[in-house]
């Protein structure tokens, strides 16, 4: 039987017994303001940022002692009391002896409903949580209902731990923190304003008020408050049975201050008796708020039963109608879980990879790479922003061709690193093109090549090697020419200075370097002689497609020359012999840095385009036959190829004595880039079927199992084998493999990836884990660091641009099919729901036969009925000027047959 089960299109699922599954959570989250996770018992946190946690901050580890949040008690007269989410010291022990509760979850999109019933006590909870849609207020609804015959008399009491403070002050300075509360209760609930926010490095005065406030259906307010936690749980007490629910204490009323104690929004309400199957509500609602005067209003936004369900289901709406794809395969749960990944990618834009149990790492905010990333998932979704979100972002580049790392809160802000020497992913430089090549795709908007963008400047230079002993605050972050005038290049320029020096970084076996690391974060620890073949290969695919996307803008805009910064000219250099040195390489990259070290001369020189395509040709065919010829690794027939050099400047792969040592990273980007030839492509996929497969663990692992200690390559090799970064099966380079294979013509090697995630990730009672993609499986197949992953934004890539097949170009949509046939439902149909350029699409296709995708021609292709232009045997064109003629109200209907 299915663990997961569905009960509609749009992910909505239900789970029985959740709470005997660890690790579970979801996320609640508003646009903007609160970001909660909550679990099956309600336990989980809730917080704005860093600094400003309403729950106390948990880890995955704090789950399951993590007793100290939300909670509803029932006070039962004559029985005792019983927690209505599940989490008191009587019912943790009667899980495991006689059951006495049964409970079910359903969840969808930003909001749960937890439903529990007690043999024990007769009495049933609904809680419903959700965040409101600005952000401002987490919100619970909740009914208890008494299912005995008899009348009951029950006291529902309210207990949510206000931690209310940053999440540093955990460790640091947790009592003395406690003593700047400020606690006040109200008519209707607690409110805690702590006088400072602790930071010994300058205290700052707080101005963020936390509150808890409750009501009943009709809209009273509570009785009594116990608003600190001494008062709450008593002297020897715990939140799991505390004093204020175990007798009947005496509480504070309205109108009281406290000062200096660990704070809880505690209140019980008037004790009611309850008929046979009579129910009763309350409404809790809990945040934090930069303005005091604006819990008065929240409250009358969101206080009554009727205006809480109200939010709840337009929260429904809102982030159903945000995930706008829809996905018909012939399996109702795969579309399911089609529809979470294609959330994923909104959540990760949220919460950043800080704010949910497993992201316990950051304090906020997203990394240069998934930026750039995300950007993907949005362009399919959202586009309508992402140009803007481009052309800032560029405003992240140094003229050095790296990048801030420190990204601000807003839109293309970025900070100064003020000082170390900053670490330097070598594969930064690389996502800004991909990105901006899939929106010049989608849009047909090359004009965005031209938008003119400044560079970011601060104190490091020399591509992380040294700094800039001229820069201070006062210079500004925005890199200026000797004339004192902030520096204006275009974006094209912007993504040619990126690769470009990319290209010259090379380290002793003329790769490039990996210096801090490359895509994979934990290959940290070889600064001087690591290099990292595989994003040479990805760069070189790059500067492939730069200079066809040089042609095309000749070709669309007329245009034949560029402006570029004259300083850049000294990378245009184009001899072999060049290219064939790396030392010399070197020396040119290091030239041209410390040209633009401080000022740059803000002169220009004019480029042909046609040239300089041809001298990006002529760079990423050097760099592809180098590789083909030197990194190939033999395997009797077989082979793949090295994606590293390690610390000690050793080739990292291959078939040696003791093991055989392969890494996926490598030949998904020989792969992707053209690099690897078709042959190679083939002998690839059988070295990984062989070496890295594992079917039960989700599918490709990243590598094999070295079984040293590499500690000349990366902390990844501390990490027992088969989690993380260390051999599990890690979803996003999986999906980036599925990706290469599929263009590249390899759909049924590229499903096989696909198909092994997904199924991996359904397969509840191994995976454990709510519907999406993890960031990987560990070894007992556990699905770990749910939703905030940049594979979610591949998966739907992969699955529209290339499953599918449908795709921009220029502008036109191109439809070519690689569905493999069991991916049309039984009649032979298969429909994708999406839109572009601003149209709404329905996409059928038909393949009544079902027959192997290669073997299957368009024979009819029409849009609202009208015939479509067949340009391949597989390939039917919507033009661009055909798209603009259609209306933006309707869904346009496109089918296609294939025979
Ligand atoms: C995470 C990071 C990503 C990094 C990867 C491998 O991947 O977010 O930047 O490249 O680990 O170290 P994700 O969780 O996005 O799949």
């Amino acid at each position: 039987m299915r663990k997961i089960n569905f009960t509609d299109k749009n992910g909505t699922f239900t789970i029985t017994n959740p709470e005997n599954y660890s690790g579970l959570y979801l996320p609640l989250a508003g646009e903007e303001g609160l970001k909660s996770s909550i679990t099956p018992t309600l336990g989980g946190d809730s917080k704005t940022d860093q600094n400003h946690f309403l729950l106390e901050p948990v880890s995955i580890e704090n789950l399951h002692n993590n007793r100290g949040t939300r909670n509803f008690w029932c006070r039962v007269e004559g029985k005792g009391y019983w927690s209505a989410c599940g989490v008191s010291a009587e019912q943790e022990f009667d899980k495991y002896t006689d059951r006495q509760d049964e409970s079910t979850l359903e969840a969808g999109m930003m909001w749960q409903k937890l439903t529990r019933t007690s043999k024990k006590y007769h009495l049933q909870s609904e809680i419903t949580s959700f965040v409101s849609i600005d952000g401002t207020t987490e919100i619970q609804l909740i009914k208890i209902t008494n299912l005995s015959e008899e009348e009951q008399e029950v006291t529902p009491i309210v207990a949510l731990p206000v931690y209310g403070r940053s999440a540093d002050n955990i460790r640091d300075h947790r009592h003395v923190t406690s003593l700047l509360h400020r606690i006040d209760t109200k008519e209707c609930g607690v409110e805690v304003t702590p006088v400072l926010s602790f930071d010994e490095r300058g205290h700052q005065k707080n101005d963020t008020t936390y509150f808890v406030y409750g009501f009943t259906a009709e809209g009273n307010a509570p009785k009594e408050f116990y608003p600190t936690v001494e008062s709450f749980i008593g002297e020897g007490g715990s939140f799991l049975i505390p004093e204020a629910v175990r007798v009947e204490k005496k509480g504070c009323t309205a109108g009281c201050h406290l000062e200096g104690k660990e704070a809880v929004g505690a209140f019980r309400f008037e004790r009611r008796k309850l008929k046979a199957n009579e129910s009763i509500e309350y409404v809790v609602l809990a945040g934090a708020t930069g303005e005091k005067a604006s819990i008065s209003k929240i409250c009358t936004l969101f206080g009554t039963k009727e205006q809480a369900e109200n939010e709840l289901a337009k929260v429904k709406k809102y982030w159903t109608e945000k995930v706008n794809v829809e996905f018909e395969t012939g399996d109702e749960a795969t579309d399911n879980y089609l529809k979470w990944i294609c959330f994923q990618p909104i959540l990760r834009r949220i919460y950043g990879c800080s704010f949910l149990p497993y992201h316990d790492y950051g304090k906020g905010g997203r990394g240069w790479r998934d930026l750039w990333q995300d950007c993907l998932a949005l362009l399919i979704m959202n586009p309508s922003n992402v140009r803007q979100m481009i052309v800032d972002n560029y405003g992240g580049v140094r003229i050095d061709g790296t990048n801030a790392t420190i990204i601000g809160n807003k839109q293309g802000e970025f900070i100064a690193d003020r000082n170390n020497i900053t670490r330097v992913w070598m594969d930064h430089a690389f996502w800004p093109f991909v990105t901006t090549r899939l929106y010049l795709d989608q849009t047909g908007d090359m004009e965005v090549l031209f938008e003119k963008v400044p560079y970011f400047k601060d104190l490091q230079s020399m591509r992380g090697t040294a700094h800039d002993k001229f820069w201070n605050s006062e210079y500004g972050q925005k890199q200026k020419t000797e004339r004192d005038h902030i520096y204006f290049g275009t974006v094209l320029e912007h993504i040619l200075l990126q690769n470009l020096c990319a290209f010259y970084d090379v380290g002793e076996h003329n790769e490039m370097r990996l210096h801090g690391a490359d895509w994979n974060d934990a290959l940290d620890m070889a600064w001087e002689k690591g290099e990292s073949v595989a994003f040479t290969c990805a760069y070189a695919g790059n500067l492939r497609n730069i200079a066809k996307t040089l042609r095309q803008l000749e070709e669309i805009s007329g245009s034949s020359k560029i402006e570029i910064a004259h300083e850049m000219e000294d990378l245009l250099a184009g001899s072999v012999e060049l290219y064939e040195d790396a030392a010399r390489k070197q020396a040119l990259l290091a030239g041209y840095a410390k040209k633009c070290e401080h000022n740059i001369s803000g002169d220009t020189i004019v480029v042909r385009l046609d040239q300089l395509a041809a001298n990006l040709e002529g760079k990423a065919d050097w760099m592809m036959k180098n590789i083909r010829a030197n990194e190939w690794v033999k395997d009797g027939e077989d082979g793949w190829f090295n994606g590293y050099y390690d610390n000690h400047g050793r080739k990292v792969e291959g078939v040696m004595d003791e093991s055989v040592r392969m890494m996926l990273t490598g030949q998904v980007f020989a792969i992707m880039s053209g690099t690897a030839t078709e042959d190679q492509v083939e002998s690839i996929c059988r070295s990984a079927d062989k070496y890295l497969y594992d079917q039960k663990a989700g599918g490709y692992r990243l590598n094999t199992n070295f079984h040293e200690e590499k500690f000349d390559l990366g902390r990844m090799f501390g990490f027992a084998y088969g989690e993380k970064e260390n051999g599990a099966v890690f979803s996003h380079m999986a999906v980036m493999y599925s990706n290469a294979l599929y263009q590249r013509g390899f759909a049924k090697e590229g499903n096989k990836v696909l198909q092994a995630l997904l199924d991996a990730a359904m397969e509840f009672d191994n995976s454990k884990m709510y519907p999406g993609l993890p960031e990987y499986f560990d070894n007992q197949g556990r699905g770990l660091y749910a939703y905030l992953t940049g594979a979610a934004s591949w998966y739907m890539l992969t699955m529209i641009t290339e499953v599918f097949g449908v795709k921009g170009d220029c502008g036109d949509l191109k439809i070519a099919p690689a569905l493999m046939p069991e991916q049309y439902n039984q009649d032979g149909k298969a429909v994708l729901k999406m839109t572009f350029a601003g149209r709404n699409f329905e996409i059928i296709f038909y393949n009544k036969e079902k027959k192997e995708f290669n073997q299957l021609k368009i024979r009819k292709a029409v849009c609202d009925g009208k015939a479509l232009e067949i340009a391949a045997e597989r390939c039917t064109i919507l033009s661009k000027r055909e798209i603009q003629m259609l209306s933006v109200k309707e869904t346009h209907k496109i089918e296609i047959e294939l025979v």
